[in-house]
């Protein structure tokens, strides 16, 4: 299987500035690509992952680190319990190489398996989900996460046709081009990405120092759009400006960048990604 290639960490890396001795939590570990990253540049990393898959991959790097990293084997949303401050928080969104390229987990609609999809390997499938959802759930669902158009049809499909398999549901699904549309809604949903992601971003003002940096990779428009919108919120002086003198915002926004070319021809897992920052400033 082919190892995730983290998508715009040099990016990161630039955003995040000098990180030697800085206490930096990754949100997302993955194959640990950004936390090896943040560790060569001499930081502490704590890391969340809530894939089990992951753990292996996290224990070579305590080997090799020791007491420079920690790893929590829980949704980020957790980050909320945490009682210590971050010179920075990072986010890298969506899901990996390993788990989109495991038939077994149900990601793909390229390999037959159960419709499974959930990052965590615990609580309902997808396909128990379709038990639970009704035909207007799923096409919100479609609708919200997939900007799917003919939502109602294919939820319609699913309820009567009771698919079982990524190669039963890709059948009920008529235009080629909305299967992966269909496929990622359905992650989304079943994973509550959204819900854990507000969720992760209420707790970051309070979990960061003064100047600590929030960097968040995304990989979907409302995922990005989320993002988008808390940066604002934090970045704009809250009240009426008319009565609020000399009082600044808590946030500064960061530059925003996107991929370069090479690094889409080299990865083009890379296409969808947008990267936001912001510094805390008082
Ligand atoms: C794009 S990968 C991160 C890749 C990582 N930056 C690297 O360089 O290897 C996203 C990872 O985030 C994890 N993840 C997604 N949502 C999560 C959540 N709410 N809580 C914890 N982990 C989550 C997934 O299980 C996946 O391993």
């Amino acid at each position: 299987m082919i190892k995730h290639i983290p998508v715009l960490v040099d990016a990161v890396m630039n955003t995040i500035g000098n990180i030697k001795d800085a206490r930096v939590l990754d949100a997302t570990f993955g194959a640990g690509g950004y936390t090896r990253r943040f560790l060569e540049s001499g930081a502490n990393v704590t890391a969340f992952d809530r894939d089990p898959n992951v753990v292996a991959d996290a224990d070579i790097i305590k080997k090799e680190f020791d007491n420079k990293f920690d790893f929590i084997p829980k949704t980020f949303s957790h980050m909320a319990d945490l009682t210590e401050k971050f010179d920075a928080i990072v986010f890298d969104l969506g899901i990996s190489s390993m788990q989109i390229d495991n038939p077994e987990r149900g990601f793909s609609f390229r390999a037959d398996a159960p419709l499974d999809m959930r990052m965590s390997f615990d609580g309902p499938t997808v396909c128990d989900m379709f038990d639970k959802w009704t035909i207007a759930d799923i096409t919100k669902i479609l609708r919200d996460f997939g900007d799917i158009k003919p939502a109602g049809a294919i939820a319609n499909a699913i309820k009567q046709f009771k698919p079982r398999t990524t190669f039963e549901l890709k059948d009920l699904i008529h235009n080629p081009r909305d299967i992966a549309p269909v496929f990622q809604a359905l992650r989304i949903a079943v994973n509550d990405e959204m819900g854990e992601l507000v969720r992760a971003l209420d707790a970051v003002p309070n979990l960061l120092q003064m100047g600590g940096r929030c960097i968040c990779v995304t990989f979907h428009s409302v995922e990005d759009r989320i993002v988008k919108n808390t940066f604002r919120k934090w970045t704009s002086i809250e009240g009426d400006p008319r009565i609020l003198v000399n009082t600044s915002a808590p946030f500064k926004l960061l530059p925003a960048k996107v991929p370069t070319q090479k690094e889409i021809q080299q990865n083009p897992r890379a296409r969808s990604a947008h990267m936001r920052g912001v510094v805390k400033s008082c």
